[in-house]
């Protein structure tokens, strides 16, 4: 676990950019927090480094909105999820997030405790809080068994 501080919305999404330099396809990222913490600036910063060309912004009228990316990762395709508006954990079941993300994708979820019993044990997870003036925290946990220098995270 490793926590990082983010003064300012530039600092979040270069937050993003630094996780996406670690993600390989197949991968979930749980974005977690409260209403206006950072999880769609963070997520900019990840489609970013990614190669997203295209505007992200969070999902309004689906749940979940696929872009295209353009990097050496392997990454072809990002996901990005908004569970906010579900109500049951089978209309997150019904995305099939998990499945998507094979072979040659990865998603981003936030809200994504929405979907907690479907993640397993193999998922990101980014857990945001609200400092004192403008700051965020960013707490990371990484899927066990990655080689991750956390230290770089909190740099
Ligand atoms: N240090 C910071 N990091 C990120 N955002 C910040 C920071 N300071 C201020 N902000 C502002 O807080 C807001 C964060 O909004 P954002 O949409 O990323 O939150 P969110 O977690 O996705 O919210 P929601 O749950 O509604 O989707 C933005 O308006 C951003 O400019
Ligand atoms: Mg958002």
């Amino acid at each position: 676990m490793s926590v990082r501080r983010c003064a300012t919305p530039a600092d979040t999404f270069a937050a993003g950019h630094r996780l996406a330099g670690w993600l390989v396809a197949g991968d979930v990222v749980v974005l977690t927090g409260p209403l206006g913490a950072g999880k769609t600036v963070f997520s900019t910063g990840v489609a970013s480094a990614l190669g997203v060309r295209e505007r992200v912004t969070s999902p309004t009228f689906t749940l979940v909105r696929p872009h295209r990316c353009a990097n050496d990762q392997g990454i072809v395709t990002l996901y990005h999820a908004d569970l906010y508006r579900t109500q049951r954990l089978d209309e997150v079941a019904d995305l099939a997030l998990g499945e998507l993300v094979e072979e040659s994708a990865v998603a981003l979820v936030e809200w994504g405790e929405r979907g907690d019993a479907l993640w397993g044990p193999e998922h990101w997870r980014v857990r945001f809080s609200l400092a004192p003036d403008e700051a965020r925290t960013l707490e990371l946990a990484v899927p066990a068994g990655r080689a991750v220098d956390v230290a770089e995270w909190a740099a």
